[in-house]
C-alpha cells in the first residue's frame, strides 16, 4: 500500500541537500534552489557556438575518454558535459554500469537530454548543477572526467574537493584542457599541484601538441 504523506515546506525532497546531512550554502542572488548550485548569468549560446564547441572539443573528448579507461561495469561522472557527446560515448562504454553528467547550463541540459533520448541510452542521467555542490553521496563513482571546463569553475579547489568526495578510493579523475594564453602551462602545473593538495595521488601530466596549440591531459587517482 502506498501511504501518502503530507509534505510540509521543510520537506522539499527535490533539493539535493535534503538527501545529505550537509547544509546548503547561504542564498546568494545567483543561487538556484532547484539545482542546488550557483547559476552564472551568461548570454544564451547560439547553435553556431554549440557546433563550434563540438568540433573544437572532439579531439580533447577522445583523449579524455581514452585516458579515463572506462570499463563496462564502471559508474562514471562527467562534469560540464556541454552538448553531451562524450557523456553519450561514456554511457556506451559503461554498458553494464552507469554514466551521469552535471552541467550548470540549462541549454546544455536540454541538448544533452535530447541526445541521450535519441541514443535510447537507459544507463545515463543528465543533471543541472554546479561542480562545487555535487548531489551524490561520497564514493559514488569509479571514474570522472571534465573536458574544457575546469577553467570555468567558480572555485577550482571546492570543485576538486567535491570530485574527491564522490570518487571511490582508487577512482580516476581526468581533466583535459587546451593550453591557451589564459590557461598557460604554469597554470596547468598549479592545477596539478592543487590536485595533490586536495588529496589526489599518482598524478600524470601529459602536454601534447595539437594543431596550433597544445593540449593538457591530467590524470589523478583518489587516495
Ligand atoms: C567549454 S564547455 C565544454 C563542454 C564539453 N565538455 C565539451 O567538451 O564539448 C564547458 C562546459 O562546462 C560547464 N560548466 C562550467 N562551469 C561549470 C560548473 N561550475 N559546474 C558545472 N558545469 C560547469 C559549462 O556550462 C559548459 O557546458
Amino acid at each position: 500500500m502506498i501511504r501518502r504523506m503530507k509534505l510540509g515546506p521543510s520537506a522539499l525532497i527535490l533539493e539535493p541537500w535534503a538527501l545529505s546531512k550537509r547544509r546548503p550554502p547561504p542564498a546568494t542572488p545567483n543561487w538556484s534552489p532547484y539545482v542546488g548550485a550557483r547559476v552564472e548569468d551568461h548570454k544564451p549560446l547560439t547553435g553556431r557556438t554549440i557546433r563550434r564547441m563540438r568540433r573544437r572539443n572532439a579531439v580533447l573528448n577522445d583523449l579524455a575518454l581514452t585516458a579515463v579507461g572506462i570499463t563496462p561495469k564502471d559508474h562514471v561522472l562527467e562534469i560540464g558535459y556541454g552538448p553531451g557527446e562524450a557523456l553519450a560515448e561514456a554511457s556506451k562504454m559503461a554498458k553494464n554500469g552507469f554514466a551521469a553528467g552535471i552541467d550548470r547550463s540549462m541549454e546544455m541540459l536540454q541538448i544533452a537530454w535530447k541526445r541521450t533520448q535519441k541514443a535510447k541510452a537507459k544507463n545515463v542521467s543528465v543533471l543541472r548543477g554546479d561542480v562545487s555542490w555535487l548531489p551524490w553521496s561520497q564514493c559514488s563513482f569509479d571514474k570522472m572526467f571534465c573536458v574544457d571546463g575546469v577553467t570555468e569553475w567558480p572555485c577550482t579547489r571546492s570543485g576538486l574537493e567535491e570530485a574527491f568526495r564522490v570518487l571511490k578510493p582508487g577512482g580516476v579523475l581526468i581533466l583535459a584542457e587546451y593550453i591557451t594564453p589564459k590557461f598557460t602551462k604554469a597554470k596547468a602545473l598549479a592545477l596539478a599541484h592543487l590536485l595533490t593538495v586536495v588529496g589526489f595521488q599518482d598524478l600524470e601530466v601529459h602536454i601534447a601538441p595539437n594543431r596550433r596549440t597544445e593540449v593538457l591531459v591530467l590524470k589523478a587517482v583518489r587516495s
